[in-house]
């Protein structure tokens, strides 16, 4: 017994040391800006095929949405079919009859990548076939598949910090050693802190809350489900944790659902408006959060294309600094985001938390912002002032994006 309280004490001690992350085979970093794709999570659990995985990747095509930087096809929970005779995992035949080889050879031949799931436990979340115990053995088996992403999860695992800290490890160990690079997505929920340990473990992003669901914000009455708002002022303060490489994930997009029943509809999630599905945009991309859609992309409404096609908004969360938006404004009416980009410019975002349309005068000095800027709306994609002072009205829920342009003097 004395003996196991001293390796967990030396493994914990070299957990904590440093900051440092885990770059790819070259050095490099593995997810140098967030991750952009599709998941299929929210929108059909766990009944997914490789036809409608492979109808996904089309119309990520057509609809404009692989050009705008979305580039993953994430398979979540519920491909899998058990271990064969050698306990090498398989994928459900009837759902994947190709294989999941011949699923990502699909998506690379389109430019496109594959994004698979498991579990820090001996079963998913949603109880299918997980990856405890057989970490060495599943990396190499999604190497072989040219997997590009895992997202890991933690559904019937310990819940104490140390187990997840060395479950993480051992996955993330696993698949370096396969000599393939696959971005690592830590999903604990946020539960044990990951902002502080996940890049140390080997994840290049960990979600820092629950899942996310169809809604605004959780009402009095409900004990579970969170909304966009809820999930926001979680993430919006762990701002000095995020950077190149390594990402505060909030889960996904849930633009384009409009109260869809499943997963995003459970705990209270019955759909939200554009101005709020665009809001959650704004402020995801502001905080450099992975932008992962999840609506149905073959059958995007206009409404829904506006939102996630806007490539103003995407080069924010693509800027390479890498500054997830600092919260300087943080009222129970207004918040303002600043974020600072690679050449100089500066965005900001104002978000209307409240019921009633709010009347706003900005001054961005007061922001820090002291230098003579051309300011230019990203919704509305025009010039909206000059100088150093917006001023306006944002309507309920809505938030609005400048672009400061920094002009010589
Ligand atoms: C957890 C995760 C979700 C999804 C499901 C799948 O709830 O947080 O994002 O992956 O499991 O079962």
């Amino acid at each position: 017994m004395k003996r196991i309280f001293i390796f967990i004490f030396f493994i914990s001690i070299l957990l904590q040391q440093g900051n440092a992350q885990v770059n790819g085979q070259d050095g490099k970093l593995l997810a140098p800006t967030p991750p952009m794709g599709w998941m299929s999570w929210n929108f059909f659990a766990d009944k997914i095929n490789e036809k409608d995985l492979m109808e996904m990747a089309d119309a990520m095509l057509s609809s404009g949405m692989a050009k705008a930087g979305y580039n993953y096809i994430f398979i979540d929970d519920g491909w899998q079919g058990g271990r064969d005779n050698k306990n090498n995992m398989i994928a459900d035949p009837q759902k994947f009859p190709s294989g999941i080889k011949a699923l990502s050879k699909y998506m690379h031949d389109r430019g496109l990548k594959l994004g698979i799931y498991s579990d820090a436990a001996q079963l998913t979340c949603a109880g299918y076939t997980a990856s405890l115990g057989f970490e060495e053995q599943d990396a190499k088996t999604f190497a072989s598949w040219d997997i590009d992403y895992l997202k890991y999860d933690y559904c019937h695992a310990h819940e104490d910090s140390n187990t997840a800290k060395i479950r993480y490890k051992a996955m993330a160990d696993a698949l370096r050693k396969t000599g393939r690079d696959i971005i690592f997505g830590i999903c604990e929920w946020g539960e044990r802190q990951p902002w502080k340990w996940a890049a140390q473990t080997g994840g290049q992003l960990w979600r820092t809350t629950h899942d996310v669901r169809d809604k605004w914000k959780k009402r009095p009455t409900e004990s579970w489900g969170l909304g966009i708002l809820d999930i926001l002022d979680t993430n919006a303060g762990l701002n000095e944790y995020a950077g190149p490489g390594h990402w505060n994930d909030a889960d996904m997009l849930i633009a384009g659902l409009y109260g869809k029943k499943g997963p995003s509809g459970d705990g209270g999630g019955t759909g939200c408006t554009d101005v709020e599905y665009q809001s959650q945009f704004s402020l995801w991309a502001m905080m450099n959060s992975p932008l992962y859609a999840t609506n149905d992309l073959r059958s995007m409404n206009e409404a829904t294309k506006h939102i996630l096609l806007n490539e103003e908004i995407i080069a924010l969360n693509q800027d390479p600094l890498g500054k997830q938006a600092e919260r300087k404004i943080n009222n129970d009416s207004i918040n303002v985001f600043v974020k600072p980009l690679a050449n100089g410019d500066v965005a900001v975002a104002v978000l209307n938390r409240s019921e009633k349309p709010q009347s706003i005068t900005i001054n961005f000095s007061t922001l820090g912002l002291t230098e003579k800027y051309a300011i230019r709306d990203l919704w509305l994609h025009q010039k909206s002032a000059s100088g150093n002072k917006w001023k306006g009205v944002v309507a309920p829920h809505e938030t609005k994006v400048f672009r400061l342009i920094k002009q010589s003097k």
